[in-house]
């Protein structure tokens, strides 16, 4: 289990202790986390689950592939640390970990 906390885009804070092998957006629909709908179930064919990773934990993360980059070209408000939660993997190293959410998914 490693503690991630998700922020809604209002400030409210959910901290929660995910599975580790679960992708963050699993992490967040299993604990009824609002902001992340993970509408194609994480086959990175949606991009409901947009997230924001803070830069200090962005060397922690795998790099974004080709086809997450697509994917994000379809979700609202995209920034630089913008991600999609169900590409990345919960692991020990990602303890204490935040992870915005967006105003909105589309
Ligand atoms: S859950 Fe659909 S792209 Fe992540």
């Amino acid at each position: 289990m490693t503690r991630i906390t998700y922020i809604e885009h209002t400030g409210t804070e959910h901290s929660v202790d995910v599975p580790d092998g679960l992708s963050l957006m699993e992490g967040a629909v299993r604990f009824t986390v609002p902001g992340i709908d993970g509408d194609c179930g994480g086959a990175c064919a949606c991009a409901t689950c947009h997230v924001y990773i803070a830069p200090d934990w962005a060397g922690l993360v795998p790099p974004m592939g080709e086809l997450e980059r697509d994917m994000l070209d379809f979700a609202f408000d995209v920034t630089p640390e913008s991600r999609l939660a169900c590409q990345i993997k919960v692991k020990p190293e990602l303890a204490g970990m935040i992870v915005r959410t967006p105003k909105r998914q589309y």
